[in-house]
């Protein structure tokens, strides 16, 4: 697979086969296309940000090696450059583009088996476009037989009418690999070193070249310019979508559903307008999400019901649980079967046992929270300590009872069916069943209100002035007087 080029024409300091379409990188999906016919070796060659197109290799699972092209002279090079890896290889290498992603493996197991029925020493696919622009056009001789392959900026005037492109597809007994690329030249229009003209070397060469037309060409488009790019992520949304409507998923609005590749979706799920579902996301049946959700390498379980407005990185949700509206659920939130989580809630590193709730504005990080316990609305686990960078753990019980304005201190545990008073500041642990509360005794000073308006001069039913020094200055003389008591009080 080819994937040095940065990819002049998409105007970018990113190389190509970095952009990401369905939110993984371009040259991901060719991978996965072939990791489908099980190959003996895969290779990628690699130039423009080599590492990370590396590392977004690998990341496709495949025991993948990459061959380096320091320097880009085109794309029969770069084959040249991944020639050593098979120099004591002698079966079929295909080859393929990294910018051409929606390639399936039924295309490359067609192209494998034409070129192997045919006992054909090349076999290429080719396809054709109502506008071939920019592709390379297929060249026949009298007889009708592949002869060759003309670059659309090599092309004469007759030659770009022609419709049938090549799109960047091939097939090569290995043992013919390295002769071919030998031979080949940098007299075109680019200066380079041109993967194409292997075709009209084995032709000329009397060798057996095969061809397999693609019935949809739409699936072998290349990507070199953003606008195609854009192109094909509707038209991937628009696969996507089909196929899990195809599957007894329903969706409000499928223009404003974004699919991923890896997404899984169960039956009678129903998905809300404006929807994100990323990475290895996986939703279980029966659930609904309102809209407006980004859910990325989330699992849902069974009827989970996504309200309005939520994001989710890299959490498991359990059976019939309820999310939101504007929940946001991080990296190692675990939710049990029939967890609750209301507006305004965040939660990362926090394991939540079946049945607990947390309906209001609440922060639970590096935690684990029992069967059933409630945890009141603004309650904060503070699990960090601002200096050194350590996160401390909470820990609390079974059917516990959190007031509301709490902070958790960590480390502290709370233990089964405890109650934490409203307004506690807990720092030490508390026992089973044990109330805990830290509870300033509140004061209630009668009359005060009357007697502040009469410092300020003011009538009944007038606003009270700010309990501050400076808002008392003006009431000097009698109302002060009048006041002593209550000042000291202040
Ligand atoms: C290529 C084909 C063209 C075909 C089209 C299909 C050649 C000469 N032309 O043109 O016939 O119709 O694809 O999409 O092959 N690459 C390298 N090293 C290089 C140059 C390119 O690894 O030195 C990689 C790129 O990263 C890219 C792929 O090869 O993934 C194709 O290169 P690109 O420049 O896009 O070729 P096209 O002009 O599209
Ligand atoms: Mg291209």
């Amino acid at each position: 697979m080819l994937a040095a080029g940065l990819g002049t024409r998409m105007r970018s300091s990113r190389a190509k086969v970095l952009h990401e379409l369905g939110g993984l990188p371009l040259v991901r999906h060719p991978l996965a296309a072939l990791g489908r016919l099980g190959p003996s070796r895969v290779v990628v060659v690699v130039g423009h940000q080599a590492a990370e197109v590396r590392a977004a290799a690998l990341a496709s699972g495949l025991p993948v090696d990459t061959a380096l092209q320091a320097e880009q002279r085109g794309t029969g090079h770069a084959v040249q450059c991944a020639a050593p890896a098979f120099a004591d290889f002698d079966g079929d290498v295909l080859i393929l583009y990294g910018d051409v992603p929606l390639v399936t493996a039924a295309a490359l197991r067609r192209l494998r088996d034409v070129h192997r029925a045919e006992d054909a020493d090349l076999a290429l696919a080719r396809m054709c476009f109502a506008d071939p622009t920019g592709y390379g056009r297929i060249l026949r001789d009298a007889t009708g037989r592949v002869s060759g392959i003309v670059e659309h900026r090599d092309a004469t005037p007759a030659e770009r009418e022609i419709k049938e492109v090549n799109p960047g597809l091939y097939c090569v007994r290995a043992t013919l690999l390295t002769p071919l690329l030998r031979a080949l030249r940098t007299d075109n229009a680019q200066g380079e070193l041109y993967l194409t003209d292997v075709v009209g070397l084995a032709a000329q060469a009397g060798r057996r070249v095969a061809s397999v037309q693609i019935e949809r060409p739409d699936e072998l488009a290349g990507v070199n310019t953003r606008a195609e790019l854009a192109r094909m992520e509707a038209q991937l949304r628009d696969d996507l979508t089909r196929r899990w409507m195809e599957a007894g998923v329903t969706f409000e609005d499928p223009a404003t559903a974004y699919v991923g590749p890896e997404v899984e979706i169960g039956r009678d799920t129903v998905i809300g307008p404006n929807v994100v579902l990323r990475g290895k996301t996986r939703i279980g049946e029966g659930c609904r999400l309102d809209g407006t959700a980004f859910l990325v390498d989330t699992q849902l379980g069974d009827r989970v019901h996504v309200l309005f407005s939520c994001v989710a990185d890299g959490a498991v949700i359990g059976d019939d649980a309820i999310v939101g509206p504007f929940a946001r659920l991080r990296p190692g939130t675990e939710l049990g079967a029939r967890v609750h989580i209301g507006n305004f809630v965040e939660t990362k590193k926090a394991r939540l046992a079946d049945g607990v709730k947390a309906n209001h504005l609440t922060y639970l990080g590096d935690c684990e929270v029992g069967t059933g316990t409630n945890v009141g609305a603004g309650t904060i686990t503070c699990n960090y300590d601002g200096s050194t960078g350590k996160k401390s753990k909470t820990t609390i019980g079974a059917r516990v009872q959190i007031g509301s304005d709490v902070q958790l201190v960590a480390p502290v545990t709370v233990h089964d069916d405890a109650y934490v008073a409203a307004g506690t500041t807990v720092t030490r642990d508390v026992p089973a069943g044990a109330l805990v509360a830290t509870r300033v005794p509140p004061r209630v000073l009668e009359g005060w209100v009357a007697r502040r308006r009469a410092m300020a001069g003011q009538k009944p039913g007038a606003a009270v002035p700010a309990a501050t020094p400076r808002a008392a200055k003006p009431a000097k003389t009698k109302a002060r007087k009048v006041s002593a008591r209550a000042r000291r009080r202040r």
